[in-house]
């Protein structure tokens, strides 16, 4: 996502003193989506009508679906308000509760809203579009819980819904239930604050075509059962503490044509969360993909488990998917740690395309674990559809291993399967890059569990693919360690093997430089305004600390950088910003002022590191830097500077 080199009119703008062309090299982890959520459910005022007043038991055997209801209904026509399922109880329902907006459904901790096997849930009802996308996709009213264009509604609370192992997983007959909550056009949904979802049949939850989506401490246990939470067609939904155990796909992102129409995807943030799937992928998008995705950021999250893909992305039908961001992310024992793939399958209605993959970031990711493996891929269609820019920064994997040689050609490829096992074994243990073009690794690794005999990186059909401080482990009898099959532009630049020594590079098409190196000017080495401090609490900075400025307007760190050549150069600022607002800089050059309120936005933690990128003009020899705070929060904490050279 860095900016492009400076065109000619560019230079010629340079000349006259002021071009600044200004861009985030990585947008913040989780900042909040560019149009926030909606305000999430307000009903502090509002009343609350309890459960066992309108005739509840919670004894674990009479239907209490009818109180349920009553009490919705009654906070309904009260303009809103809170119901409550009160501790101790199990409360059976045995009838879908038809939700209603500026409704909170509240089950208190100790409480347990529970599904029953008595086949007496709302009918599936008739989907025109049910040959898009499965069964349990195309039909809402067969759950628990059951709403259409609802706004402002909320589930909270300590206790339990649970499917009580009574839901469906596979293709509910007429009665009976696939999903505990099933929701369809909302618009200000808020789920969580310590509620569970447990036993869900095919979904825990699922949520189509809504919009405002907040989700604090949920949590959903469901291994024993299918899907966690699938949000499909949904904008503006910030998740964060989920504890998600799934046995098919954990939370999931999707677009089908259960609405009838393709829908747009996007502005979501995810953090600090938990997420594990049995059988299939842990944090996903698709399979179903038929509306656009973009404006994705997902940050600190642990998957432990995937038989499929822990970081999954298929574009199937049709769907553009771009600038997602992932950062802080472990995980063990998934079976394929990174998967993108485009395929042709086109199952969405309105005569869908074949889609595209492009301007995604994974940044500092581990992955490690013994499971049986399909090595990272990623897997773009000829022509327009192949993968663009997707660039690894602190990605370090650990894969099992234990292949033998093989053959290096293209492996086999079902372009209508999302599965990782759609494509053969991929000739390459580490990565296996196809139809790609603009990928970058940098500061990144693959290692193996067992000795294998493939290379560890081959990119076919592929352009502008570099790797930079790259280390690789050496299959023993692989022929090579890097293979680049028909690659305009590859290049490796200071990599090495795990014991140091020189990749084995294979290569046809051609090799380009990785870019000069430049120089870095560590802010500790720099000039600071009085009060500023050199710190290192907070980890992941470079060199040996970052400046730490006083929170005032006017301080400031001041660089001396050299340049060999008069010209235009887009230098990047290392910073964090832990704080919730801007603080922005102004930049000068030798003096100058040059950009003026450049934004160094929230990057969500002080150990969230981040660049942005400035192109400044520079003059031959020595040049001062400056980049002084102009909003009362003072400058950002600062890492460094990077020159290009
Ligand atoms: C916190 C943080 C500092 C930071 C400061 C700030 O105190 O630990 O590293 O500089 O906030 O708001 O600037
Ligand atoms: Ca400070």
């Amino acid at each position: 996502m860095t900016p492009p080199r400076a065109p000619r009119r560019a230079l010629l703008l340079a000349c006259l003193g002021f071009l600044v062309a200004l861009g985030l090299s990585h947008p913040p982890a989780v900042a909040a989506p560019a149009s926030p959520a909606a305000a999430s459910t307000v009903h502090s005022t509002a009343a609350v009508y309890d459960v066992r007043s309108y005739g509840a038991k919670g004894d674990g055997s009479a239907n209490d679906t009818p109180a349920v209801q009553k009490a919705v209904d009654a906070a309904s026509a009260a303009g809103g308000g809170t119901v409550l399922v009160p501790a101790p109880g199990t409360y059976k329902s045995k009838n879908t509760i038809h939700m209603k907006s500026r409704v909170t459904l509240q089950v208190d901790k100790g409480a347990t809203l529970q599904g029953s096997d008595a086949d007496t849930y709302d009918p599936p009802e008739s989907n025109p579009n049910d040959k898009y996308q499965d069964y349990g996709h195309s039909h809402f009213h067969n759950a628990m819980i059951y709403g259409d264009r609802l706004t402002d509604i909320a589930f909270t609370g300590g206790g339990v819904i649970d499917g009580g192992g009574s839901l469906i997983t596979g293709n509910p007959k007429s009665g009976e239930a696939d999903k505990i909550i099933s929701l369809t056009r909302c618009d200000g949904l808020r789920l969580g604050d310590g509620l569970t979802l447990r036993r869900g049949g095919h979904f825990a939850a699922l949520v189509n075509g809504c919009a405002n989506v907040t989700s604090d401490h949920l949590t959903i246990d469901t291994a024993s059962d299918r899907d966690g939470w699938n949000i499909i067609s949904t904008t503006n939904v910030t998740v964060t503490g989920a504890h998600i155990k799934a046995n098919d796909d954990a939370l999931v992102f999707k677009s089908d044509y259960a609405l009838g129409a393709k829908l747009p995807n996007g502005h979501v943030r995810v953090s600090d969360s938990y997420l594990s799937a049995v059988c299939c992928n842990a944090l996903m998008f698709g399979s179903e993909t038929c509306g656009d995705f973009t404006d994705y950021q997902f940050a600190r999250i642990r998957i432990e488990g995937s038989n499929k893909s822990g970081l999954g992305m298929v574009s199937m039908d049709g769907a553009k998917i771009s600038d997602v961001h992932y950062r802080d992310i472990t995980m063990t024992d998934v079976h394929a740690p990174i998967t993108q793939k485009i395929g042709t399958r086109k199952r969405c209605g309105n005569d869908p395309g074949v889609g595209s993959i492009s301007d995604i970031t994974y940044d500092n990711i581990t992955a490690t674990g013994s499971s049986p493996s399909y090595s990272p891929t990623l897997w773009g269609e000829a022509g327009a559809h192949r993968i663009r820019n997707v660039t690894f920064t602190h990605v370090d994997l650990t894969v099992p291993g234990g292949n033998g040689t093989m053959g290096t050609g293209v492996p086999s490829n079902d372009p209508n399967n999302y599965n990782p096992n759609s494509i053969g074994t991929r000739p390459a243990y580490g990565w296996y890059l196809h139809n790609a073009d603009g990928i970058a690794f940098t500061d990144s690794s693959v290692r193996l569990a067992a000795d294998d005999g493939r290379p560890a990186v081959i990119a076919n059909s592929a352009s502008s693919v570099k790797f930079t401080r790259f280390t690789a482990q050496r299959g023993g009898n692989a022929p090579y360690d890097m293979g680049f099959q028909t690659v305009t532009g590859y290049c490796v630049a200071d990599s090495h093997t795990t014991s140091g020594g020189a990749l084995r590079t294979s290569g046809t098409g051609s090799t380009s430089d990785c870019g000069a190196p430049g120089t870095r000017y560590e802010a500790e080495n720099a000039a600071s305004s009085a009060g500023s401090t050199v710190d290192t609490d907070h980890r992941g900075y470079s060199g040996t600390g970052f400046v730490n400025t006083s929170n005032v307007s006017g301080s400031y760190v001041e660089w001396t950088a050299d340049a060999a050549s008069a010209g235009p150069r887009t230098i990047s600022l290392g910073y964090t910003n832990g704080s919730t607002a801007d603080r922005p800089m102004d930049i000068a050059v030798n003096g100058t002022l040059v950009a003026a309120h450049v934004s160094f936005p929230p990057t969500g933690d002080w150990t969230a590191w981040r660049t942005v990128d400035v192109t400044v003009p520079l003059t031959a020899g020595a040049n001062t830097i400056r980049t002084t705070a102009t909003a009362s929060g003072g400058c950002p904490n600062l890492d460094y500077l990077d020159v290009p050279a």
